[in-house]
């Protein structure tokens, strides 16, 4: 076949590119199908345990942090065409790895019921111990399989980078991103439940909050690693980063508007969860600070008394979005938002990303800030 037959012109900017999601999804298939037959191996009932947590990674998620990681290595002169392609696609795909163990645990920690619309973890394997009738707790049951799942994904993150196949050089480069991106999410994730538990609503503590839990692994150190793996120097590193810490910060700013105002049908996950779990989002801290500017003492006794409430129903659940868009809020979540793409759009333009990269960012830039799940 000659190169014109194989790559047809096709229209728009990425045509050069290889079906991404397509070869993402092929790398974690190919890996996981592995990894649940070595645990079957050990016994059908792990074997049965693993599997959940495959279809977990296989069915479903954004891909959003091997995207930026992929595009994070092309900006930096990675060859599509290049030989190393398959070993970058596992490195890359390895990310989604780090966020199953991210969201399992994380949806232990929030008691959360639904994750990617469907039950999350510890809620499926609770049902499975009370269904048949099995000794104990079912919720201890839930929980401890959880951790164990989370915990299989995270050394499966490790296996999947090591495994991947990236020459020597490339795979030491690779270390420095993934090691400080895995202390990063735990740090912002033991921040995220300090903070619920101290009752520190400030916006800096939300803020920083979010740059660890969320900004770190999902946008700012996948493209660092995509740039290590292609071998970047200092300035674009410094560029990615910048960029990632922004738009990884408006991604999680976005994800708390969802998770108070957004649909679940199409999030897959609880409306309300953050309030009824008593999350500290900027959100609620910008709510809080503009209820006290007014001396509204009855608004902010109103928020107060519902964040951290369990028993939070949907009606003082309308009443407190009522007052978090009344108290004008949300808007400034929105304006926060705007105001880091901007910041974000502006870091990579000052940078020297190669194109098609820079434009590709640049729009996932806006749709990871955009969006409705
Ligand atoms: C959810 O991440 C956790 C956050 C950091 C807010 P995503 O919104 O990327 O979740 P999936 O992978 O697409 O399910
Ligand atoms: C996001 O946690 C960060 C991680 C999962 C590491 P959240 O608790 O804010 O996110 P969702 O809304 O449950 O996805
Ligand atoms: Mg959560
Ligand atoms: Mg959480």
């Amino acid at each position: 076949m000659s190169p014109t037959t194989a790559r047809p012109a096709q229209a728009g900017l990425y045509a050069a590119d290889l079906d991404l999601p397509v070869r993402l999804e092929e790398a974690l298939a190919l890996f996981l199908d592995r990894r649940r037959a070595a645990a079957t191996a050990i016994d059908p009932a792990f074997g049965a345990a693993a599997g959940d947590l495959c279809d977990f990674v296989l069915g479903g998620g954004k891909r959003i942090r091997p995207t930026f990681a992929w595009w994070g290595w092309r900006g930096a002169g990675g060859d599509p065409e290049g030989l190393e392609v398959d070993a970058v696609l596992r490195a890359v795909a390895a990310l989604e790895l780090i966020q199953a163990c991210a969201l399992v645990h994380d949806d232990l920690m929030d008691a959360s019921a639904t994750r990617r619309g469907r039950p999350t973890v510890h809620v499926a394997f609770a049902r499975r111990h009370a269904a048949a009738s099995w000794r104990g707790r079912p919720a201890r049951f839930g929980a401890a399989a959880a951790i164990l799942l989370g915990d299989l994904a995270l050394v499966w993150a490790d296996d999947m980078l090591r495994g991947a196949g990236l020459d020597a050089d490339a795979a030491a480069r690779a270390a420095t991103p993934w090691e400080a991106m895995r202390t990063e999410v735990l740090g912002g994730q033991y921040l995220d439940v300090f903070v619920q538990s101290t009752g520190d609503s400030s916006a800096r503590a939300a803020l920083q909050i979010d740059r660890y839990k969320t900004a770190a692994y999902t946008v700012e150190r996948p493209l660092h690693l995509g740039a290590a793996i292609a071998g970047a120097g200092p300035d674009l590193v410094a560029c990615y980063r910048r960029f990632g810490a922004d738009i990884g910060v408006a991604f999680q700013l976005r994800d708390d508007l969802l998770g108070v105002f957004g649909d679940p049908a199409v999030t897959g996950k609880p409306a309300g969860d953050d309030l009824r779990e008593g999350k500290r989002t900027l959100l609620l801290a910008l709510a809080i600070e503009r209820a006290e500017q007014r001396g509204s003492t009855a608004a902010v006794a109103e928020i107060e008394e519902a964040v951290g409430d369990p028993e939070l129903d949907d009606t003082r659940l309308d009443r407190v979005r009522d007052l978090l868009d009344d108290l004008g809020a949300v808007q400034a979540v929105e304006q926060r938002i705007a105001a880091l793409t901007g910041s974000a759009l502006d870091a990579l333009g000052a940078g020297s990303v190669a194109e098609p990269a820079a434009s590709r960012l640049a729009d996932l830039a806006v749709a990871a800030t955009r969006r409705h799940r």
